[in-house]
């Protein structure tokens, strides 16, 4: 069994920071020391195979990344990342775990897609991975797929209120869902956006002759989303189930959320780097030379950007810092420009819907830490810690202590990072939805189980690295 000691960083947990030595034994934290230590009058030093020097450096749990589509069919495509592809492009960013969705649309068999998902997983990820259920129709065998798959270390059950004919579940399927939920304990994740008026709406821009991207956001409003958030957390309360709200973007829809936590009830918020940075007025209407107006698919993704006018970022770097927002995942979801999303030039609504940030949350969020926006242990837990208590993973991912895998990123803050295609893009897109974006910081080396997958801007690791992790139930409920 290999030995690792990383010496000299600044160890940053979600509960505090100091410096100390870390000792990897094998693929799990053997020990957190103070600086020099010896252990049982051993020179640590002399008695491991790899010691990596931090000084310097944060020492950091790997970031856990809770929402994912790597290869995911959408828009009659496929979300460009493979495993193999967006798990490495996340590596090459710090993140150590994924949680991606199970994908079961509306006539097909949730055990029958589960399997299949592992098929495409297993054996060709870089890190570990585990799944959440996507649920569409909610038929008799959904509700006893779900028995299975908590057993199966599926703890996590994600519906749609929107996409009609794809995805959608109507309030009686989700009660049902939630229903089951609750007996369960499981986690029941929603995309909360009021589809039925969002087809409308986008049925109406598209005859006034209104196709470019930027009526993607002006067709699925704020009030969309805020109704379907309430809608939600209200089918939650009379079930019992645990409500975990995915890629909140509208202040309104936050504001729900604070609501019913005010009120005591199990209901979490996740936003992603996008709706923390990104605008409806920058992005979505932004035009170029090479896509004149259509420029603004790079950024069509549901929740869509929101108007900076409006405040919606403002109000979510608030909320994440009063756990209003308990965490950051990506939506990772990727299509190229050409051949994907070009496939809605002349009407919005046949853009793929997703963006590529897999590889860029960890620095996109350590920037808000440069910034002002979140401390430097917030930071941790927004990206890790939180994840991992959120979905079942707790003691095993998102903390450095002994007993924890060996899932660790030495980050350094005196480093730098250019994000953009031919500086640090390994994803698989033909651009970036980063471009030009400046970081006042470094992912140095990244540690899977105790290998280095990642070291001085080399990577290490190989396909089949990562394992799936059967996940408990959410240690986050009170
Ligand atoms: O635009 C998005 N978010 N694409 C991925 C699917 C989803 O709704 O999460
Ligand atoms: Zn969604
Ligand atoms: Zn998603
Ligand atoms: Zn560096």
């Amino acid at each position: 069994m290999m030995k690792t000691l990383i010496k000299n960083g600044t160890v940053v947990n979600s509960t505090g920071t100091a410096q100390a030595d870390v000792l990897i034994d094998g693929e799990t934290i053997a020990a957190v020391l103070a600086p020099g230590s010896t252990l049982l009058g051993f020179d640590l030093e002399q008695n491991v195979d790899t010691v990596i020097d931090a000084k310097g450096k944060y020492v950091i749990p790997g970031g856990i990344d809770a929402h994912t589509h790597m290869e995911m069919p959408f828009g009659g495509t496929f979300a460009s990342d493979t495993f193999e592809t967006g798990t490495r492009a996340a590596a090459w960013g710090g993140t150590t775990s994924i949680v991606d969705f199970v994908v079961q649309y509306a006539g097909e068999n949730v055990l029958d897609q589960y399997k299949a998902w592992h098929e495409k997983a297993d054996g060709n990820c870089a890190i570990d991975y585990g799944f959440h259920q996507i649920l569409s129709d909610v038929q008799d065998s959904s509700l006893t797929a779900m028995d299975e798959l908590i057993n199966e270390g599926v703890s996590s059950f994600k519906l749609f209120m929107a996409y009609k004919g794809v995805f959608l579940s109507d309030d009686g399927q989700i009660l049902r869902a939630f229903q089951k939920g609750a007996e369960l304990g499981a986690m029941m994740m929603m995309h909360a956006e009021n589809g039925a008026v969002i087809d409308v709406l986008v049925q109406q821009a598209l005859a006034a002759g209104n196709t470019s991207p930027y009526y993607h956001g002006l067709t699925r409003p704020w009030q969309a989303e805020e109704e379907a958030t309430h809608r939600a957390i209200m089918l939650a309360n009379l079930t019992g189930a645990p409500l975990y709200v995915v890629h909140v973007s509208a202040k309104q829809a936050v504001e729900q959320i604070t609501a019913a936590r005010d009120n005591g009830q199990n209901v979490f918020g996740e936003t992603c780097p996008q709706y923390l940075y990104l605008s409806l007025e920058e992005q979505l209407g932004a035009s170029s030379e090479q896509w004149g107006d259509f420029e603004g698919a790079k950024w069509v993704c549901s929740t869509p950007l929101r108007s900076r006018e409006e405040g919606h970022q403002h109000h979510m770097w608030q909320s994440l810092r009063t756990n209003d927002i308990q965490m950051v995942s990506t939506d990772h979801c990727p299509f190229c420009m050409k051949d994907q999303k070009d496939m809605g030039i002349g009407n919005f609504s046949k853009i793929p819907n997703g963006i590529g940030s897999v590889e860029h949350r960890m620095d996109l969020l350590y920037q808000g830490v440069v910034d002002g926006h979140i401390t430097l242990e917030r930071w941790v837990e927004v990206t890790s810690t939180t994840p991992a208590r959120m979905f079942g993973m707790c003691g095993r991912k998102g903390v450095i202590q002994p007993g924890a895998d060996g899932d660790i990123v030495v980050y350094d803050p005196k480093g730098h990072t250019s994000i953009g295609v031919g500086k640090t893009h390994h994803m698989n897109m033909d651009y970036s939805a980063w471009e030009g974006f400046e970081i006042d910081g470094h992912v140095d080396t990244v540690l899977s189980r105790g290998k280095v997958i990642v070291d001085d801007n080399q990577y290490l690791g190989k396909a089949g690295d990562g394992k799936f992790f059967k996940r408990g139930l959410s240690q986050y409920l009170t």
